[in-house]
């Protein structure tokens, strides 16, 4: 018998290696546009940081979208552990944003031009955020439901419920990313094209600056007033 050669390829496809085919590296590499077709030196990171986000919330997208299945069966951990990849996947889109403050303002309007009428609202990892936002979430209420407690009092009494506490501070910093997100592609924005400029699709940078206030699940900020109004009370009703 011959020793077994390990570096042929032994998956089926098109490259000349396993990982390229399993990979599947020349079509990905073969998604950015080639150097004869870009108007603009800048147009491969302007691709790649879109076409990466993309695939960072594809993923971030697809674990909440499990971990709500896995509340809607009552399992919490397997639930706590999907919620904090998905978290990471938005640290990501956040982080490499900062590339795209690499590219000059004047440079970037060579790249506009060919954006057609191509906007962010129809990312569809984006457009995927609130439906899988809103599954989860009320996954976690009926769970709350089932332990017979409110929002208010699992933080007044998370020692107790700790696998409710986590999912509820997971479900709260996935939101939190939402808004730094926002509020980081915002800043980029009025870099690029400055805060009175209009949209390729005709909205208003301004606009932008308004969706940093929403909340996904507002439920969960919420809360924070409404136990202070609680502690402020007790304590008053401790002093009396
Ligand atoms: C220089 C880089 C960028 C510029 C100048 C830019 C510009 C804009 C503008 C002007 C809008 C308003 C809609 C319109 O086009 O009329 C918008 C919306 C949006 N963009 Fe970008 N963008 C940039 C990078 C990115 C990246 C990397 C992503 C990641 C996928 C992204 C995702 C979005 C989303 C999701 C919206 C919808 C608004 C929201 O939900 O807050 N953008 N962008």
């Amino acid at each position: 018998m011959t020793p077994e050669d390990l570096s042929a390829p032994v998956l089926p496809g098109r490259g000349a290696s396993d990982y390229e085919r399993y990979l599947r590296t020349d079509e990905l590499l073969s998604l950015q546009k080639p150097p004869e077709e870009r108007v603009h030196h800048d147009e491969l990171l302007f691709q790649t940081v879109h076409q990466s986000s993309e695939l960072w919330l594809k993923l971030g997208t697809t674990e909440v979208d499990e971990a709500a299945a896995c509340l809607e069966q009552g399992d919490s951990a397997p639930a706590i552990r999907l919620l904090r990849r998905a978290v990471l996947c938005l640290q990501y889109v956040t982080t490499q944003l900062e590339m795209l403050n690499q590219m000059s303002p004047w440079e970037y309007s060579e790249i506009r031009v060919v954006l057609g009428h191509g906007s962010g609202f129809d990312s569809p990892g984006f457009r995927r955020v609130p439906a899988v936002t809103q599954r989860v979430s009320k996954a976690f209420d009926r769970l709350l439901e089932r332990a017979g407690l409110t929002l208010a009092e699992l933080y007044q009494r998370g020692r107790e419920h700790e696998d409710l506490y986590q999912l509820a501070e997971l479900l709260t910093e996935w939101d939190e990313r939402i808004w730094v997100w926002r509020f980081r592609h915002y800043a980029i924005v009025a870099r690029a094209l400055g805060e009175d400029t209009i949209g390729t699709q005709g909205t208003p940078v301004q606009v932008l600056g308004k969706l940093i206030a929403q909340r996904q699940i507002p439920k969960l900020w919420d809360v924070r007033s409404r136990l202070v109004e609680l502690f402020d009370a007790e304590r008053k009703g401790s002093a009396a």
